[in-house]
């Protein structure tokens, strides 16, 4: 006999409570905060509000923001994927509430961000799905977040930033460029961004 475990969905609005409720130790290390997004999946209904699409790039679509983390809800049309990128350093937690992402880790051999140069190689590859969310290793946190096409449907992924950060590092694996890009929100709250267009 086989035993199933479903975990009941909860509001987003509950798990930003939670979220708010926690002290600054729950974010330095990697395994609370996720065990508290495989605990409490989010209800696709109550993500509305945060979900946005554009056929040309993913969507940012901020749910919180505090001086501890910042919470947001990343929209992805079919085959859409995120850049090589870093965290500058802080932690990163990811959760797919809706659909089925695939990050693709990569090792960092050197970087030299002034003159725009790098090595970096595939490692490994992580699913993540609405049990199964992930955390970014902070020893090892280049990574790439890809919608599969094989997949054939949008997705949706809840990032948990810890502490908010609206600057990252962007790599070509292929050409061992690198360089700094500054964030974007595509909606805030719930409202557009004046010149960040949704469709
Ligand atoms: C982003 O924050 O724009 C990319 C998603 C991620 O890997 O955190």
């Amino acid at each position: 006999m086989c035993s199933v475990i479903i975990t009941k969905r909860v509001l987003i609005e509950t798990l930003v409570a939670k979220l708010r409720g926690l002290p600054a130790s729950a974010f330095d290390g990697t395994g609370e905060i996720r065990a508290l997004l495989a605990e409490m999946p989010v209800e696709e209904s109550s993500l509305a509000p945060y979900l946005t699409w554009n056929r040309q790039h993913y969507t940012r679509n901020l749910i919180d923001r505090t001086e501890l983390y910042e919470l947001m809800a990343i929209c992805w049309e079919i085959g859409q994927a995120s850049s090589v990128h870093n965290h500058r350093d802080q932690n990163c937690w990811m959760a797919a509430p809706i659909g089925r992402l695939r990050v693709e880790n990569f090792h960092l051999d050197f970087q030299d961000i002034a003159a725009g140069t790098c090595r970096l190689a595939a490692s490994n590859t992580v699913e993540i799905s609405p049990a199964h969310p992930c955390a970014v290793d902070p020893k090892d946190p280049v990574h790439r977040v890809v919608n599969p096409r094989e997949a054939n449907e949008r997705a949706v992924s809840l990032h948990v930033y810890s502490r908010p950060f609206d600057s990252c590092v962007v790599y070509s694996p292929e050409q061992g460029t690198c360089g700094n890009v500054q964030l974007h929100y595509n909606t805030v709250f719930g409202k557009p961004v004046a010149g960040k267009s949704a469709s």
